[in-house]
């Protein structure tokens, strides 16, 4: 199983809508990708599940929560994931204890901070590997949609990622951003995931119209095109109507130019991870 992390400490970048619709993009291409829901504003939760989570409800945070240097399988992601009626893949919920407060002081605090993520990938990679071959559920691919921040509960995800995807927006507060993460993923390469590498920065929510944003755009080009995807994501009504109708973008336009973007970004993603995993 590949697992990418969706970051970027900026709000309203398309974070949520790059997880789900790649989700169901890969689903499209015959891939079985799991989502976790990372982020304490819960918009995936509500997106894929139809509604908040409540104390019922195993999340992300108690999942991490309950790793203490061992395996509990009550709260391994075999256990907790379900699926969405909504958008067609599974997914874990998160809770608003994900939120800095409580992450902190609870996860943060624990000797084991912040391998928690990265010991539930692979207690659930074992898990793959031990379950009969003939099982229809064989997640290939893990979607970590983060929240905007670059907190503990952000490194916790990026000790356990094999890659990260940047949605960005091009304007020249982006090109800051951009450089401020590349400093944090410096430094988690170093001390606790050497393995971690951007999969790409994916220009989203442009407005081609606009002669302002084709000039970033090329700068974007300069300055980053070894990391940047070939696929871009416009700005297209379609997107945020499939989002408010809680649909993926292949269901409720399939035929749209969106639709398309999403499988041809589905395509290069396949294609990026199974390079890096090769090297
Ligand atoms: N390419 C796009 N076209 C139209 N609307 C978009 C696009 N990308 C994002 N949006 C809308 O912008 C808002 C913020 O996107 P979201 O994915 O929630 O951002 P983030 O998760 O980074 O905070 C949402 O309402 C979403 O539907
Ligand atoms: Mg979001």
């Amino acid at each position: 199983m590949y697992t990418v992390a969706i970051i970027n400490q900026k709000g309203g970048v398309g974070k949520t809508v790059t997880t789900v619709n790649l989700a169901a993009a890969l689903k499209h291409h015959g891939h079985d990708p799991l989502v976790i829901d990372y982020d304490p504003q819960m918009n995936a939760t509500d997106w894929l599940m139809g509604r908040e989570a409540t104390e019922e409800d195993a999340t992300i945070f108690d999942s991490l929560a309950a790793w203490e240097g061992q395996n509990t399988d009550e709260y391994g992601f075999a256990n907790i994931f379900r699926s969405s009626d909504a958008v067609g893949v599974d997914f874990i919920p998160s809770d608003r204890r994900m939120a800095a407060a409580s992450f902190d002081s609870v996860i943060g605090r624990s000797p084991v901070f912040p391998q928690q993520f990265r010991c539930r990938v692979q207690e659930f990679r074992t898990a793959q590997v031990q379950r009969n071959s003939s099982s229809p559920k064989n997640h290939d691919y893990c979607l970590i949609d983060c929240p905007p921040s670059l907190g503990r509960s952000i490194a916790t995800a990026l000790a356990g990622a094999d890659g990260i995807i940047v949605p960005i927006h091009a304007d020249r507060f982006s090109m800051r951003g951009v450089s401020q993460l590349q400093d944090t993923i410096k430094q988690i390469r170093k001390v606790h995931n050497d393995s971690l590498r951007i999969l790409g920065l994916l220009p989203n929510d442009l407005d081609l119209r606009s002669g302002l944003v084709s000039d970033m755009q090329e700068k974007f080009e300069e300055v980053y095109s070894d990391v940047l995807f070939e696929t871009s994501i416009p700005w297209r009504s379609k997107i945020n109507e499939a989002a408010t109708h809680g649909k993926n973008i292949m269901e409720y336009d399939g035929a749209s130019d969106a639709a398309a973007r999403y499988r041809n970004l589905a395509g290069e993603v396949v294609e990026r991870s199974r390079i890096a995993t090769a090297a």
